[in-house]
């Protein structure tokens, strides 16, 4: 018998532009089906805080859908979140090209030997380990897109920066470091930060 090849391809979408289309209500049945049992605070934030951070556009998600070219199928598989905010990177952590480049995009601290520039934070990313929705993507494909979504918008309004923060798990770094995003730091975790193993997140540049 024939057997047909189904393709396929990821559909992203702003949590803003699916809460204007289908309302609240709905948007909370398609982030209830997310489960993340690697890492909670993947998990609760899609669930209990990723809306209000939309809507007080303190950070905007970016859902992921696995989707067949008919577009009969269609998977939530992923998710990211993308912020802007202040950071500072110790000139040790970086080469002399990487120092040269930063230079033109903040502001250098001669006397602590510091930069410190406005930068886009991927604040969470992770599969949807939901019903082996995680094996219809690859942790490369999500960090791409989120990846590509920054650059688009640098792309726009300059920088070439990019940063995050995840926890000191060997597995986590070594598929970051896998794709070119580089330690430069240490980050104690805020009060409120309670779903995070250890007391500390390692932080991650990338430049392109
Ligand atoms: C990080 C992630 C996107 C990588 O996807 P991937 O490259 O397709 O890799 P896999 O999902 O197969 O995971 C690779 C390994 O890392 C481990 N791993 C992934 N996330 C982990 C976590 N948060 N803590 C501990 N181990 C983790 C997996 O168990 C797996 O281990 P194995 O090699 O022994 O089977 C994906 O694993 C994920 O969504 N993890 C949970 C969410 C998360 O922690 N995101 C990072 C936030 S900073």
């Amino acid at each position: 018998m024939e057997q047909k090849f189904v393709k396929t391809h990821f559909v992203e979408m702003n949590l803003s532009n699916i809460i204007d289309q289908l309302g609240e209500d709905v948007t909370k049945t398609i982030l209830s089906s997310f489960s993340c049992p690697l890492n909670k605070d993947i998990e609760n934030f899609i669930k209990y805080k990723a809306i209000e951070f939309s809507k007080r556009t303190t950070a905007k998600t970016h859902l992921v859908f696995w989707q067949t070219d008919d577009e009969k199928y269609s998977e939530f598989v992923g998710y990211y979140t993308i912020t802007s905010k202040v950071i500072t990177v110790d000139r040790n952590a970086l080469s002399n090209s990487e120092a040269k480049k930063l230079k033109n995009q903040g502001v250098y601290d001669e006397a602590k030997q510091e930069y410190t520039v406005s930068a886009p934070l991927i604040a969470q990313l992770g599969k949807n380990f939901s019903n082996g929705n995680d094996t219809l993507i690859s942790g490369s494909d999500l960090l791409y897109l989120a990846v590509n979504k920054i650059r688009k918008i640098q792309r726009e309004i300059g920088g070439r920066f990019m940063y995050l923060e995840c926890e000191d798990n060997e597995k986590l770094l070594s598929f970051y470091t896998r794709y070119n995003f580089k330690i430069f730091g240490k980050r104690t975790l805020d009060r409120d930060e309670t779903d995070i193993n250890g007391d500390y997140l390692v932080q991650l540049f990338a430049m392109f």
